[in-house]
C-alpha cells in the first residue's frame, strides 16, 4: 500500500491507519444506528415517549470502550513520535539548514552549500534548523517528518532515508507572500554515489570558469531568485535583467532619488536592503545578508549581473 521511505514512515502510517479505521468504524456505525433509530422510534409508532432511568451497564460501556480506544490511539501515536524527538544517533551526518523568505539553504560539514538537500541512503542525517527571519516549517511528506523553525530558537530533526529518489521538501508554515514557492527537494543517493557527490569539488570549479556562473551559483544558494527574476518579470523584488549600469528610481529616507546600479549600489542593496527601495516596491520584504555574503562574493554577483544585459 505504501513504501517506507524513511525510518519513521511505518510508525506514522500505522498510527494513521489505526486512527482512521476507528474513525471510519464509528462514522459508519453511528450513521447506521441513527437512521435505524429514526425509523424505529418515529413519533407515529411511539406517540408516548418511554422514560429511561439510570443504566449502569450502558454507562460503563460508553465510558470504558472510548477510554480504551483513545489510549490505543495515543499508544500508537507515541510509538511513532518518540523516536523522532529522541536524540539523533551519534554517527549522524549533520547538515546546517537555513530557512528564510523564501528558500532553503543546506550547508554540509565540508563547507559545501546547496539549495537541494543531498543525503546518503541508509545513514542517519541530522538537520540543524535555523530560521533567519520569520517562522518556517520543514516538511518532507514522503518521510513523514515535519518540524517548525522559530527565529532565535534553533531546532533539529533527524531521519534515515531508505530508498534512493527525489522527494519534496515544503515549508509548512505560512511565512509571507511567496510561502507557496518555498519548496525544494531531498535527493537520496546510494552511499557510493553520495560519497562521490560529497567529495567532488570539480563541479564547482567548472561552474566558476564560465563568466558570471560563480555569481549565479552564489545567488542561487542564497535564494535570490525566489524574489528577483532574470527575464524582466516583476516578482516580489525588481528583476535583474538589464539593471546593471542603468539608473533606477529609489526611495531613500522617504525621498525619491535616481541612482546608478553599480557595485556600490549592489552592495548597499544586499547589506542594507531597506535603506534604498526601488520605487514601486515594498520595504521590509528582503532580509539583509551581512555576514552571509562576502565582499568577494559580491564581486562575483556583479560579474553575473553584467551578463544580464546592462551596458
Ligand atoms: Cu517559509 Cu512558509
Amino acid at each position: 500500500m505504501y513504501e517506507n521511505l524513511s525510518n519513521f514512515a511505518e510508525g506514522v502510517d500505522t498510527a494513521f491507519v489505526i486512527i482512521l479505521s476507528i474513525i471510519l468504524f464509528f462514522l459508519v456505525g453511528l450513521t447506521v444506528t441513527l437512521i435505524i433509530f429514526i425509523i424505529k422510534y418515529r413519533e407515529k409508532k411511539n406517540p408516548i415517549p418511554t422514560p429511561t432511568k439510570d443504566n449502569i451497564l450502558l454507562e460503563l460501556t460508553w465510558t470504558i470502550i472510548p477510554i480504551v480506544l483513545v489510549i490505543g490511539m495515543f499508544h500508537y501515536g507515541w510509538i511513532a513520535f518518540k523516536p523522532m524527538v529522541s536524540k539523533a544517533p551519534e554517527n549522524s551526518m549533520v547538515v546546517k539548514t537555513d530557512a528564510f523568505m523564501w528558500d532553503w539553504r543546506f550547508e554540509y560539514k565540508n563547507g559545501r552549500k546547496t539549495d537541494t538537500l543531498y543525503v546518503p541512503q541508509g545513514d542517519p542525517v541530522k538537520l540543524e534548523l535555523y530560521a533567519l527571519d520569520v517562522i518556517h516549517s520543514f516538511y518532507i511528506p514522503a518521510f513523514r517528518i515535519k518540524q517548525d523553525i522559530v527565529p532565535g530558537t534553533p531546532s533539529s530533526l533527524w531521519f534515515i532515508a531508505n530508498a534512493p529518489g527525489v522527494y519534496d521538501i515544503f515549508c509548512a508554515e505560512y511565512c509571507g507572500l511567496e510561502h507557496s514557492y518555498m519548496y525544494t527537494a531531498v535527493k537520496v543517493l546510494p552511499k557510493e554515489e553520495f560519497e562521490k557527490w560529497y567529495t567532488d569539488t570539480t563541479q564547482v570549479v567548472v561552474v566558476s570558469d564560465k563568466p558570471g556562473m560563480a555569481g549565479f551559483q552564489i545567488m542561487k544558494d542564497n535564494g535570490c531568485f525566489a524574489c528577483h527574476s532574470t527575464d524582466g518579470s516583476k516578482l516580489v523584488g525588481p528583476t535583474y535583467k538589464g539593471i546593471f549600469g542603468h539608473e533606477v528610481e529609489v526611495i531613500r529616507n522617504g525621498v525619491r532619488q535616481t541612482v546608478t546600479v553599480d557595485k556600490e549600489y549592489i552592495t548597499r542593496s544586499i547589506y542594507y536592503p531597506d535603506e534604498e527601495v526601488v520605487a514601486g516596491y515594498n520595504k521590509g520584504l528582503m532580509r539583509h545578508y551581512q555576514g552571509q555574503i562576502t565582499e568577494e562574493e559580491i564581486d562575483k554577483i556583479v560579474e553575473y549581473l553584467e551578463t544580464l544585459g546592462g551596458e
